[in-house]
Parts: structure tokens; C-alpha cells; sequence
């Protein structure tokens, strides 16, 4: 892919690429970013041209404006699917889910979320199903759900659940009360929260130290780490040693050979300190 290939991107999603970094934004910020049908097929469009995209090393998702999304869009999304026969109502929300979630968490390349501003209900999903996430401590949060009258529904109460303690999760369910980045960190919604100020800067750090790491374990280790915490500690050892196999076999940079190598024979670096040297040559 040369650097003068189409930018990806739709009338409800811009895409800026900088130095391995794809910023993806939501981009009705009129709307404050809510989401809607339409949103949802050009994320879906979007993510999938991104993933063989050689541009595209690491996604960060935000949203242009005051918000990193209000929800879903009651009017593009709920009123408007309320008004359309039961397949086209199907067809939405399985595009709906398709980027949300199963494409995000099983996504070929790392995924951030950098949320500043509103964050409410359906948000949460894609925030959650990003792989690391940054707020700004003073971005407003909420399960407003339970403030018009529907449940946190589409995969939110699954999705929270897998990050947040019970109490917490239900607390929020069942009163819609708003909170801050520095609430989303403790309740674990997050990695960091970091002023406002900091938060591209930081979110940009971070990046990078990802797309220094050998992409191919990187995304080995992405997926065992999802798909164990669903097995038993028996299929799990199972699977992760055959993973793990799996992963030598289908790295091209030869990661394992390098990195015992250089620690054990050179000497040139430790593994508990930093990263081995991805440009040397591995093992014969
Ligand atoms: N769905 C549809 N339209 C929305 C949404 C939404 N979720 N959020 C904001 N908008 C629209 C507003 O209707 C308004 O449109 P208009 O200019 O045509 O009237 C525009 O975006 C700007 O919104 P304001 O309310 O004027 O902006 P403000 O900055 O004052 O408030 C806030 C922002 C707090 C986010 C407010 O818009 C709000 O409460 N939105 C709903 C948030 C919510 O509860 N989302 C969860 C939905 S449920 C779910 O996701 C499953």
C-alpha cells in the first residue's frame, strides 16, 4: 500500500494516519458522536480496510468534538430501526454489533480508545472491546440507559462485566449517575486517566510502544490472552501451549530465536528490561 492510496473514512468516520498510527474518529460531532446505523457501516467499512492497511500499524479510536460518543443514536439508531420491518431491523443491528464488538475484539492490530468528553451507554461497548484505553480525567461517563427508560442492552451489561466488579457495575446500571476519568480508571473502564492536556500526548506514547513490538506475537498474544480467560485451566494450558507453537511457526521475524539468542549467546540485552533487537539476524 503506498502513502498515496485513498485515505478510508465515510461521512460519519475520518481516518488520519501519522507514523504507524491510524486516529479513527467518529465523526458526527454535531451529534456528539452518537451512533448510528449509518456510523456503523462506515466503521465496519473502515476497520476492515484498516486491518490490511500497511499504514495502519495501531488504531486509536476518539471522536471528533465534545464527545467521544453520546450512545447509540436514539433517533438513527433506535426510532429508526423501531420503524422498519423486522429483517431491516436485524440487518442494523447485526452491522451495529459487527463493529462494536466482534470486529474490535478480534481485531488483527491493536486497538486504543481515547475518550475525552461524553461516554455513555452504548459506548461503552467499542471502549471496552478496544484492546487498552485513555481518558482524560475530566471526561463524563454514564450507563444513562436506566434516565429514558431501556436496560444497558446490545452487549453493554456483558461488556461492562468483564471489566468491572460486580457492585460497581450494578451501582451504575441501576442509577445512571454520571462519573469522571478518574471514576472510569478506578473502576477499571480504563488504563489511565491523564488531564486533559495530556491525553493525545499520552495516548500517542503509548502507541508507539506498541508498534515497536513484534506484530505477529503482539497479536498472538492478544488473542490467547482473550480467548483463555473463557476456558478451563485445562483447555487453557492446552490451548496456550499450542498457541504458543503456533506463534513461532507463523512468525516470519523469528522473535523466540532472537530473543534467546541475544540474551543467552550475545548478552546484548534482558528481557526483563526491554525488548530484544528486532533487526538482527536470528538463528540459523
Ligand atoms: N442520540 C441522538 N441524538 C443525540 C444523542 C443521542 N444519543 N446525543 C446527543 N444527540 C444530539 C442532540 O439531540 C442534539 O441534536 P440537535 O442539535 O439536532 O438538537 C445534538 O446531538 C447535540 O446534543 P445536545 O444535547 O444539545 O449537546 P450537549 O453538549 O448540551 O449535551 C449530552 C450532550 C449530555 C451528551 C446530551 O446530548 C445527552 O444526554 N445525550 C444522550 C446521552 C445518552 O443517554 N446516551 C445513551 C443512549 S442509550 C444507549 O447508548 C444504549
Amino acid at each position: 500500500m503506498n502513502d498515496s492510496a485513498p485515505i478510508p473514512g465515510g461521512d460519519n468516520v475520518l481516518v488520519e494516519f501519522e507514523d504507524g498510527i491510524a486516529w479513527v474518529y467518529l465523526n458526527r460531532p454535531e451529534k456528539r458522536n452518537a451512533m448510528s446505523v449509518d456510523l456503523a457501516r462506515d466503521m465496519n467499512r473502515v476497520l476492515d480496510e484498516l486491518e490490511l492497511d500497511d499504514r495502519c500499524g495501531v488504531i486509536v479510536l476518539s471522536g471528533k468534538g465534545k464527545a467521544f460518543s453520546a450512545g447509540m443514536d436514539l433517533q438513527g439508531f433506535f426510532r429508526n430501526t423501531d420503524a422498519v420491518s423486522d429483517v431491516e431491523r436485524h440487518r442494523a443491528y447485526r452491522e451495529t454489533r459487527a463493529w462494536q464488538w466482534r470486529t474490535l475484539m478480534h481485531y488483527a492490530k491493536p486497538t486504543i480508545a481515547m475518550v475525552h468528553g461524553y461516554c455513555f451507554g452504548g459506548a461503552f461497548t467499542p471502549l471496552i472491546c478496544c484492546d487498552l484505553a485513555v481518558t482524560a480525567d475530566d471526561a463524563t461517563y454514564g450507563l444513562s440507559e436506566i434516565n429514558w427508560g431501556i436496560i444497558p442492552g446490545g452487549v453493554v451489561s456483558k461488556a461492562i462485566a468483564t471489566v468491572m466488579g460486580d457492585r460497581e457495575a450494578m451501582y451504575y446500571v441501576m442509577t445512571g449517575e454520571k462519573f469522571d476519568g478518574v471514576r472510569a480508571k478506578e473502576l477499571g473502564l480504563v488504563n489511565e486517566s491523564v488531564p486533559a492536556d495530556r491525553l493525545v500526548e499520552r495516548t500517542r506514547e503509548l502507541a508507539k510502544v506498541l508498534l515497536e513490538k513484534n506484530p505477529t506475537v503482539l497479536r498472538q498474544a492478544r488473542m490467547a490472552y482473550k480467548y483463555s480467560r473463557y476456558l478451563d485451566w485445562e483447555q487453557a494450558a492446552e490451548y496456550l501451549t499450542a498457541k504458543g507453537d503456533q506463534t513461532t511457526f507463523v512468525d516470519t521475524e523469528k522473535g523466540r530465536d532472537k530473543g534467546m539468542k541475544q540474551f543467552l549467546d550475545e548478552k546484548t540485552y534482558k528481557p526483563g528490561l526491554g525488548h530484544y533487537h528486532r533487526d538482527a539476524e536470528a538463528e540459523q
